[in-house]
């Protein structure tokens, strides 16, 4: 595939890698060299078969306009922007083209989701629940995408909203838990990811899985068939 990588920082550059070693042609812009999604022109889009975005919130915005315009596919990775989801999936039915977002794209934290969801029985029975979240001191959002939807998952699941209590610290890559306390026991379950390589295959198996289709998607719907 000829796929567009939005972003060469940290994750972005590792998709990149990524998607090379899969085969892909790849192309990668910087924030310079792409100011409010003015690089993403239909003619510039044209020879794209995806685009792959780990940018900014207020830059993925940007860039998911420029591409729904140029009706082109995406996989949206960075996070921190979805107050604004029920109108991009309106557009994206606009414009009839294919996107996947997702706060996380390893597929051992949509496993650790099966558990929590399973897990969150707990809070029938007198159980506690907190979510802890650890990330590297620069990330620029909190709580982190990825609490936000375990906490949307076990709400879903036992009508209980835990609180997220958010740590920002050092070079952690993002470590997940959900604690589950009762005056008998208690129940830990982390996930705590080692390296960004399991986002970004996530994410390049994610374009791969979108050739061809159309519609909205979420990862988590989606990772048991890449
Ligand atoms: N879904 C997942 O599995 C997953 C996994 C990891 C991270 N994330 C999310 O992905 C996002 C990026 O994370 P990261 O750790 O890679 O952050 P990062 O290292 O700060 O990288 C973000 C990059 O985006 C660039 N950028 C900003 N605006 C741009 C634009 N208009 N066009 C092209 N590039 C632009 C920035 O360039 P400058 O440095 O020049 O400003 C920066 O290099 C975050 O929202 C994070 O939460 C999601």
């Amino acid at each position: 595939m000829n796929l567009l990588v939005l972003g060469r920082g940290k994750t972005g550059a590792l998709v990149a890698e990524v998607a090379r070693e899969r085969q892909h042609a790849v192309r990668a812009l910087a924030a310079a060299e792409n100011v409010r999604g003015s690089a993403l022109t239909s003619e510039y889009l044209l020879s794209i078969d995806a685009v792959i975005d780990f940018t900014t919130p207020e830059a993925a915005l940007e860039n998911i306009d420029a591409c729904l315009r140029a009706k082109k596919n995406m996989v949206v990775g960075t996070t921190g922007w979805y107050g604004e989801l029920p109108k991009i999936r309106h557009m994206v039915d606009a414009a009839g083209s294919g996107f996947l977002y997702g706060a996380n794209f390893s597929i051992g934290i949509n496993l650790f989701f099966d558990v929590a969801r399973i897990a969150s029985a707990a809070l029938s029975h007198q159980y506690f629940g907190q979510i802890f979240e650890r990330h590297h001191a620069r990330k620029k959002d909190a709580p982190s995408g990825t609490a936000m939807a375990l906490q949307k998952i076990i709400q879903e699941a036992s009508s209980h909203e835990l609180e997220i209590v958010s740590f920002r610290e050092g070079e952690v890559v993002g470590m997940h838990e959900l604690t589950l306390d009762s005056p008998n026991d208690t129940i830990y379950l982390c996930h705590d990811a080692k390296s960004r390589r399991g986002f970004a295959e996530g994410a390049v198996r994610a374009a791969e899985w979108l050739a061809g289709k159309k519609g909205f998607f979420e990862f988590k719907d989606v990772w048991r068939e890449l």
